[in-house]
């Protein structure tokens, strides 16, 4: 299927377009919203903090979350919602993997039950540089389901800038999985500057491939893709 691609002049004008993609799913109905961490999908967000949205009967479910970190953990992914959208944006019902569950096969059966029972209208995506979608690294089965992830050394290096020292980093993760992504009804991926620009080239023109994780996104029918003019360069 055709993505629709959206080039945008900066982060700014591209949170102004993520809102829209929100504002549109939710005007049509859109119930449960899948949503991501890490800088890219932050503008969207103080969008939709400063709306007048309300999703107070809405139910949110987060992609990924650091094993081993408590949710009151500052770089934990679910103090990040806290602190980005659900401070001030409140939904009824907020899932994010549990990181302190050290029981992974119950973990991942636990998240995969309560995909399944709140299916996702709308779900938002940043891009790694490597072409990962949550924590979906290169050479992830496309089939699993959420999973416990061994982050590669890449993207530790890449998270290390928010811990003290690269030890603190925390070495795995659990993960929504690819075949978890494709299930949501409609996917909005957003991927800023120019070293993303490799990544956004692979995932809508390249083949679909296990060493591109978002490249599995051109098996879905509705994808919309935003992106600056510094990550579509390659286009
Ligand atoms: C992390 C996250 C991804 C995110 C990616 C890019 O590893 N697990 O969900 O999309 O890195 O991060 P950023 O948006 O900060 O560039």
């Amino acid at each position: 299927a055709k993505m629709n691609v959206i080039i945008v002049k900066n982060r700014a004008e591209g949170g102004k377009k993520g809102f829209e993609v929100f504002e549109n799913a939710y005007r049509n109905g859109a119930q449960v919203f899948g949503l991501a961490t890490g800088s890219t999908p932050v503008t969207t967000y103080e969008e939709l903090t400063q709306s007048d949205l309300d999703f107070s009967q809405m139910t949110s479910v987060n992609l990924d979350e650091y094993v081993g970190l408590a949710p009151d953990h500052p770089q934990s992914y679910h103090y990040f919602m806290q602190q980005h959208l659900f401070d001030q944006k409140p939904f009824a019902h907020s899932y994010v993997p549990d990181g302190l569950n050290s029981d992974a096969a119950a973990e991942m059966k636990r998240y995969d039950q309560i995909i399944a029972d709140n299916p996702i209208d709308l779900q938002i995506l940043g891009l790694g540089q490597n072409g990962h979608i949550g924590f979906n690294e290169p050479g992830t089965d496309p089939a699993l389901g959420t999973h416990k992830v061994a982050l590669t050394e890449s993207t530790i290096k890449a998270n290390s800038r928010f811990f003290d020292n690269e030890d603190e980093v925390p070495r795995y993760a659990y993960s929504m999985g690819i075949a978890s992504i494709l299930k949501s009804k409609h996917i909005l991926l957003e991927a800023y500057g120019p070293e993303k620009a490799a990544a956004v080239k692979a995932m809508i023109e390249g083949p679909v491939t296990t060493d591109v994780p978002a490249s599995f996104l051109q098996r879905h029918d509705q994808v919309t893709i935003i992106i600056d003019e510094a990550a579509a360069s390659q286009l």
